[in-house]
């Protein structure tokens, strides 16, 4: 694959399971159904944002392309999604984000504590659904995705030495908190394939998936707010260190450095500090080294679909991978 790939549309890459992915709308509404008040008012704001269903859609793909004819791949894929938007009510509590999907996030439209019980609650839920389809396979693999995200989302929160953070913890991080999920949703997907599909398509999630992770933390780098649905610049006001900075560090002046420490250290930083660091990072050659990055795992994830018969949904899979890398929210 060359530096360039070509832009991909999602509903191009989605369009070989439109069908399903409308099925899987209907199940996720069934299935976080509630009669308490004020969750039936969380779950109709969640309802009304609507996010790409990039997971669903990996599941669904990655059933057809194994050829593993999976009557409950719907279920399961409203699932997978269910799991990211419990994480994600989570994650926009732990981050302070106000915007998500282009919507107030629960935390702000409603409060923490809610936020916190509703990701709890939406989790349960799938829980109880993975249960009642009485079967352990898909049970182990989101017990064990759902946990390593905890543990990568911890790692992001423990990462105090700023300017001494590795590309190695990084890497580590970004597996655990997302990678893993998107690699769970292919590896799902191909339960009742064969043994080397699955496999196979477990690692094409998680490459696909840190590449993924990658081009989010480039976005918020790069794009605008109205655009991606989701604050711009979150991530140094809210001191997190990620590739294009991890990179940039390495070739920045010590006047440079003292900049991102002071950043790093100021609580609530001016949105003119945060904007001067995004410049010195671009200039220092950050973001075009996470761009690198990112297409480097595109590559790997690519390579692992050779081993699947050629079929239309194969040739989604390998679009995924473009589009991930070079979506624009
Ligand atoms: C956001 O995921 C969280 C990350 C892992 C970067 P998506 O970019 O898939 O968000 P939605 O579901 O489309 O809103
Ligand atoms: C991904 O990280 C969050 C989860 C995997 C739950 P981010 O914090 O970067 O995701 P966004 O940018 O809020 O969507
Ligand atoms: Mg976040
Ligand atoms: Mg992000």
């Amino acid at each position: 694959m060359s530096q360039q790939v070509v832009p991909v549309a999602l509903h191009d890459l989605q369009r070989p399971v439109a069908g399903d992915l409308e099925r899987v709308a209907s199940e996720l509404r069934r299935i976080i159904a509630a009669d308490f008040p004020v969750i039936v008012g969380v779950n109709e704001h969640l309802l009304r944002m609507k996010g790409k269903l990039f997971r669903p859609t990996l599941l669904l793909l990655s059933s057809r392309a194994a050829g593993s004819d999976d009557p409950r791949a719907v279920t399961l894929a409203a699932v997978v999604e269910l799991i990211h938007l419990a994480t994600l009510v989570h994650d926009d509590s732990v981050d302070h984000s106000a915007l998500r999907r282009g919507m107030p996030t629960i935390n702000a439209l409603f409060s923490h504590q809610v936020a916190v019980i509703m990701g709890d609650y939406l989790y349960s839920r799938a829980i109880i659904e993975l249960v009642r389809l009485d079967d352990i396979a898909p049970l182990r693999v989101f017990a064990r995705v759902t946990n390593e995200m905890t543990i990568g989302e911890m790692r992001q929160l423990e990462a105090h030495d700023k300017l001494a953070y590795s590309e190695d913890q990084y890497d580590e991080l970004i597996r655990a908190k997302t990678a893993s999920l998107l690699s769970g949703a292919c590896e799902v997907g191909a339960l009742r394939a064969a043994v080397d599909h699955r496999a196979a398509l477990a690692r094409f999630g998680m490459r696909l998936g840190m590449a993924f992770q990658i081009a989010d933390d480039l976005l918020d780098y790069t794009a605008a707010e109205s655009v991606t649905g989701k604050p711009s610049g979150l991530d140094l006001r809210e001191h997190k260190v990620t590739l294009p900075l991890i990179a940039a560090l390495g070739s920045m002046s010590a006047a440079d450095r003292g900049l991102v420490a002071e950043l790093m250290t100021t609580p609530d930083p001016a949105d003119a500090l945060v904007v001067e660091v995004i410049g010195r990072v671009t200039a220092a050659g950050g973001l075009d080294y996470a761009r690198r990055r990112a297409l480097e795992l595109a590559q790997q994830a690519d390579a692992e679909l050779d081993i699947l018969p050629a079929s239309p949904a194969r040739d989604a899979l390998r679009d995924s991978i473009a589009y991930a890398v070079e979506r624009r929210s």
